[in-house]
């Protein structure tokens, strides 16, 4: 094994299939990778870099904790933990849009406070303050577009992609929050222990995103 091999941590599913084709690109991929099963730690043939498959919202822990070098992670990940971790680049994959969403057309009423429903409670929390508008917090862990079609909440804050399922529950984007996508993360110490191997490995990606290889 190699002591400078690179331990990175990449999201399970569509957004990580995404970011490996980058990493293939990029000179860094395993043939045994495409489908290999259930299998969740892969190893390049020169030993560069070792994946490790792990759920997308959990890729900042590993990350922060050393236990992977590097990750990829979205940026509402980021913004919603404040891992301490280095945001090297952005992947341009897994584009989206925070927004508040509601009944087409809502008009805000500020002189009662808002009902807001969202996975992301911190993202939510510093822009309704930004804004200087009270709110109510209703947290739930999914399937957030039910909260204004039951009455639990005015509107909800949630990710969105395509836009389908909105229109499919009636609702609407009213504002957007910020713009989302997957970006290449590093452990402080690893940035700084192995720092060849990191900066090599961000340098080549760099380039491919740049379309010079
Ligand atoms: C996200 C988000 C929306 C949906 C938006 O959910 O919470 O429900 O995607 O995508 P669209 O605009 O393309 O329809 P996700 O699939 O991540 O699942 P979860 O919220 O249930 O975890």
């Amino acid at each position: 094994m190699r002591a400078d091999t690179v331990n990175i941590a990449l999201p399970k599913g569509r957004l990580g299939d995404k970011v490996y084709a980058v990493l293939e690109k990029a000179g860094y991929g395993c043939p045994e990778l495409p489908g290999g099963g259930r299998r969740l730690v892969f190893e390049t043939p020169d030993g560069a870099a070792r994946y490790f498959f792990v759920k997308p919202s959990d890729v900042a822990i590993y990350v922060e904790r050393g236990a992977a070098d590097m990750g990829v992670a979205g940026k509402d990940i980021l913004l919603e933990y404040t891992p301490d971790v280095y945001e090297l680049l952005d992947f341009g994959v897994g584009r989206c849009k925070m927004c508040v969403c509601g009944k087409p057309g809502r008009k805000d009423d500020p002189s009662s406070t808002l009902r807001v429903a969202t996975k992301f409670t911190k993202i939510t929390r510093d822009y309704y303050a930004g804004l200087g508008r009270d709110i109510d917090i209703i947290h739930l862990n999914g399937s957030i577009e039910l909260a204004p079609l039951l009455g639990l909440s005015d509107v909800i804050v949630d990710i969105v992609e395509t836009g389908a399922t909105l229109r499919e529950n009636g609702l609407a984007p009213l504002a957007e929050v910020c713009d989302i996508s997957a970006r290449l993360i590093a452990n402080k110490a690893a940035y700084k222990f192995k720092y060849n191997a990191v900066a090599e490995l961000t340098n080549r990606l760099q380039a491919v995103l740049e379309g010079r290889s």
